[in-house]
């Protein structure tokens, strides 16, 4: 029997879609999964004539052509670190093995050093689509030792989902620059579903609208700046009805779960300094959800009065629309701020407008907008902050006048709105010429001895005041993080 082209490990839902997207594309494949017996056959017997089925590591290695190629689709944390271990004698110098789990960046930096350690070749892959995606073509977001490129991309970007007839699959960089970039973008999903969120409960506690009525409005929506798969999908999501034809939407249990890269993006902005707010309320407003049975005993100790708008309903409409765009725009501008800290961090020298286009399609932020952000970073590769671009910047100074609209609405009305209230904080402390960070200086050096820079002296240049009269002349140690 001739030797497959590629392995894959790990036949669960995402695994076996891949599998069989690779299947489509002609290329022949050899799969192994940890219960065999079971999955293995199913899968031979269901899409396997051409598919060297392997019941161990070793038959997965042995039936795999020089250099071989290995993808791991299981789950994050240890399980990856014991099949690296299993496979490590099993493998030859030049062989590649890819993770296409959601796992820590951090973990793949020091996975990459232990495979290349061995000789081999690492590769760290976000992989974004969901099942569908899987099948028909995801995103696919590679990073770890670049010998192992040239290998994998044909093969990766024939499985690849497609936009404008470019795929969405390209090298990102070193060790573990692939799953960071995962991360981030897991970290914009979580914003933009706050943020369609938000606008849905707006438009139910607000205008009393039914999810028939709010389903259409999305779908209108779906035609203008905030195409998307979100939002198509949150139109067809209110369309559908449960067994007794009411909207199914309405008996599904406010307990948001997660699995916890939105969190592991927090992390990392608190590590790198840079703000991330809005990723940051759409976590913790996923963490109080889940919290329900507390929300329920506060809503019964502090009843909440929100009231209906008695205003221009169709102009509220309007404004929601814009303050979407608005808000999406400056999730954007901190995802891609993050990025840029960690590339400088890490030394990965990542390409962001080429990131824009490997989500352009495929994977669950996939938008026209990401077109628009690649357009952004060829005017400027080294753009600082995407309000910066004269394309973006024009869209918040026509776009904020609804955001404010909005935010002020949900604060009256008593309807919690945090990523969009936290999207306009941003925005206006980032332009801001002074913030309020004087006073603050003045109280960490008032009990703290802590010292500020002064306005009318260089930068650089510190100051310490015996504020009471009774403290001393000595500072605290100079020390910033
Ligand atoms: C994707 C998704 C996916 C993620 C799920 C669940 O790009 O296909 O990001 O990788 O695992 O969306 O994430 P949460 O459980 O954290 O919502």
């Amino acid at each position: 029997m001739t030797k497959a082209d590629f392995g894959i490990i790990g036949l669960a839902v995402m695994g076996e879609n891949l599998a069989r997207n690779l299947l489509s594309k002609g290329i022949k494949i050899a799969v192994y999964d940890r219960a065999p017996d079971r999955t293995v056959r199913a899968f031979l017997q269901r899409c396997g004539a051409e598919t060297a089925g392997a019941y161990s590591l070793a038959e997965l290695t042995d039936s795999l052509a020089r250099p071989r190629m290995i993808l791991m689709m299981i789950r994050a944390g240890s399980p990856v670190d014991e099949v690296i271990g299993q496979l490590l004698p099993l493998l030859e110098p030049g062989d590649i093995l890819i993770d296409g789990g959601n796992s820590n960046f951090r973990d793949t930096i020091r996975r990459t050093r232990l495979v290349e350690s061995y000789g081999l070749l690492y590769v760290g892959m976000g992989v974004s689509g969901g099942e569908e995606g899987a099948l028909k073509g995801p995103s696919l977001m590679p990073g770890g030792s670049p010998a192992a490129w040239p290998h994998i991309q044909p093969i990766l970007q024939a499985i690849a989902a497609q936009a404008d007839g470019v795929p969405c699959c390209d090298w990102v960089g070193r060790d573990g620059a692939g799953h960071y970039i995962k991360m981030v973008h897991n970290g914009i999903e979580y914003g933009d579903m706050q943020l369609i969120c938000e606008a849905y409960d707006l438009m139910r506690t607000l205008l009393c609208m039914q999810p028939e009525e709010m389903a259409q409005v999305f779908t209108a929506w779906n035609d203008g700046v905030l195409k998307s798969y979100l939002i198509k999908i949150t139109a067809q999501i209110l369309q559908m009805k449960d067994a007794d034809e009411s909207a199914l939407v309405d008996k599904i249990l406010d307990a948001a779960g997660q699995k916890g890269t939105g969190k592991w993006a927090c992390a990392e902005a608190l590590q790198e300094g840079v703000p991330l707010p809005l990723f940051a309320e759409a976590v913790f407003a996923r963490c109080l959800a889940a919290n329900r049975d507390q929300r329920l005993r506060l809503n019964r100790a502090l009843p909440i009065a929100t009231s209906t708008f008695a205003g221009d309903r169709a102009a509220l409409l309007k404004d929601l629309e814009q303050a979407l765009y608005a808000a999406k725009i400056l999730s954007y501008a901190q995802g891609f701020s993050l990025m840029r800290a960690a590339a400088r961090t890490h030394n990965w020298g990542l390409r962001y407008g080429s990131i824009a286009l490997l989500w352009r399609g495929g994977c669950i932020i996939r938008s026209a907008f990401l077109g628009k952000i690649k357009e952004a970073f060829d005017r400027e590769p080294d753009l600082e902050n995407l309000m910066l671009d004269e394309y973006f910047a024009r869209a918040l100074q026509q776009g904020h006048a609804g955001l404010r609209a909005v935010c002020a609405a949900a604060a009256l009305h008593g309807v919690p709105a945090p990523a969009l209230q936290s999207a306009l904080a941003y925005f206006d402390a980032c332009r801001s010429a002074r913030l309020p960070a004087n006073l603050l200086q003045a109280q960490r050096d008032y009990f703290g001895a802590h010292t500020y820079e002064r306005v009318d002296e260089p930068r650089g240049a510190f100051f310490h005041t015996n504020w009471t009269g009774e403290g001393g002349d000595t500072s605290a140690t100079a020390y910033s993080v």
